[in-house]
């Protein structure tokens, strides 16, 4: 680790305002979901090129698993590894212990069941659907109902887990809320992003998991189900992440944010364009005309604000470029935030009508998603674990060099598998508006998809490594 980082124990406040055995826990269950939702996309991505080694096992179905595959990776390891991150960091910047330990051990343990529950709900959920008392339950309330996944895209919990689900996010808020309200002085940006994430987390999942469920249909539950899907990513995950690098960085390159004006202008940029912007997602649909202009118009406007952000974060580098070299956890961070940049811009434009012709509905669509959630939010928390993981061990990593491997797999194999999907769409858009048989799309896709194959290998042996590296210091072997 590098000199910055070490100075930076000096500034460390005392140890009891953290349950360090917590955040390594929401860290260990963070890495299994990960695990699982691995296994998973290799799965699917075995399947696409017709080498499923579980072809024919019912519960095993690649469409079970690509359910299982999203879902692991947003509520199993996203939330659980920003969960984690969120007990060091709050109490450290508030100097306030969060509401109540326990809550916090009941939240965590709440959280495992029903993220456990909703992989349930997705591979047993016909077996569910079948039971007749479920039918008829469904008749006599005049709503449909299924024990199983609901059919809503990233809302797939089931209908009986929501409002637990929708407990538990009061509850996350309540915990930290109270440090954030005891803190003195002005209130440091990263938390103006953490208290806006917990109240944007919880509306966002009530909207999208009730509301086209149970009130609106048609065209209007794909108008909410697009703004669910986006608001998922933009209300919940990004002011996490930017409110975690607004804590981060400064401390470990040992000096302030570069602009703080800068950052206010990316707190309300995110907080006005981002709920605008749902409908990009159904362009070209009967949602009327307006509406998806005006979703366009506000895509495009986040680009900018995303702008000023980074140019903020590369501010506060500026002169200090060695450390994107030497210091691993910022040259986690900073890769994520090329990757972002790239991936927001790749969005200003995808998401005009004339991009939208030709890739709407291709693999292009695959490979932003793997862009952002893996290139940017993942390689934010790996830059956060491999930071943390020693200072809560009280020891450093067993293998640096393990450390470097799982840094090189990651950004490597989501670069080729970004570039490789991105490319498949515009094939796969020009074969559609040349009228080609979609079968002659699908052969043409095959060595992308067998790219993406090794792409994911690369990728899961890169958090092979980063696994194999964590329990050898947690066990506390011999250093290499
Ligand atoms: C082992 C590496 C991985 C492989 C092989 C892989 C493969 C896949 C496959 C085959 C799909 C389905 C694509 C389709 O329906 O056509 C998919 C979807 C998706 N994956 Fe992965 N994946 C991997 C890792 C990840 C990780 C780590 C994340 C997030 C951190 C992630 C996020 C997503 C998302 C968000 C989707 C949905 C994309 C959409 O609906 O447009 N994947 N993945």
């Amino acid at each position: 680790m590098s000199a910055a980082e070490t100075r930076s124990e000096e500034i460390t406040p005392p140890q009891d305002l953290v349950d360090t055995r917590l955040v390594l826990w929401y860290f260990v269950a963070a890495c299994v979901f990960l695990l699982i939702s691995m296994l998973g996309g290799i799965l699917m991505a075995l399947q696409l090129v017709h080498w499923n080694p579980l072809a024919g096992l019912e519960l095993f179905s690649p469409g079970r698993w690509r359910m299982i595959h999203t879902n692991a990776v947003a509520y199993g390891f996203l939330a659980n590894a920003f969960l984690g991150a969120l007990h060091w960091a709050v109490p450290r910047l508030t100097m306030h212990r969060v509401a109540s330990q326990a809550l916090s051990y009941f939240i965590f343990l709440a959280w495992q069941a029903i993220v456990l529950l909703t992989a349930a709900g997705v591979v047993l959920g016909p077996s569910f659907q079948d039971q007749a008392w479920v039918a008829e339950a469904s008749r006599n309330l005049g709503i449909s109902m299924s024990l199983g996944a609901q059919g809503l895209e990233w809302g797939e919990t089931p209908f009986w887990i929501d409002p637990v689900a929708l407990l538990g996010l009061l509850l996350v808020a309540v915990n930290f809320m109270v440090p954030i309200a005891k803190a003195k002085g002005p209130l440091y940006v990263t938390l103006w992003y953490f208290m806006a994430a917990f109240v944007w987390t919880f509306l966002t999942y009530a909207m999208g998991n009730l509301l086209p469920e149970y009130t609106v249909a048609g065209t209007s539950a794909g108008a909410i189900g697009g703004l669910f899907i986006h608001d998922l990513v933009g209300l919940f995950v990004t002011p996490l992440g930017w409110g975690l690098m607004y804590y981060f960085v400064p401390i470990m390159l040992q000096r302030p944010i570069w602009s703080h004006g800068l950052s206010l202008v990316g707190f309300w940029g995110l907080a006005f364009f981002y709920p605008l912007q749902g409908i990009h997602h159904f362009l070209y649909t009967p949602i009327p005309m307006f509406l998806q202009h005006g979703a366009i118009i506000s895509t495009i406007a986040v680009e900018l604000v995303v702008t000023t952000v980074v140019i903020n974060f590369f501010g506060t580098l500026w002169g200090q470029g060695r450390a994107f070299v030497d210091n691993l956890p910022i040259r986690w961070f900073y890769t994520g935030m090329i990757y972002y940049f790239l991936t927001c811009l790749q969005c200003s434009m995808q998401v005009t009508l004339t991009f939208q012709k030709l890739i709407h509905f291709t693999d292009w669509v695959v490979g932003h998603a793997h862009l952002v959630m893996f290139g940017v939010f993942s390689m934010w928390l790996f830059g956060v674990m491999t930071y943390l993981i020693p200072r809560l061990l009280n020891r450093p990593w067993y293998s640096h060099k393990l450390c470097e491997w799982h840094f090189w797999l990651s950004a490597a194999g989501v670069l080729v598998m970004a570039s490789d999907l991105i490319l498949a769409g515009v094939f796969q858009g020009y074969f559609w508006a040349a009228l080609q048989p979609w079968d002659v799309s699908v052969v043409a896709s095959q060595p992308f998809w067998i790219t993406r194959v090794f792409a994911g290998l690369a990728m899961f042996g890169g958090f092979l490594c980063f696994l194999y590296n964590f329990w050898m210091t947690w066990s506390a072997r011999s250093h290499v």
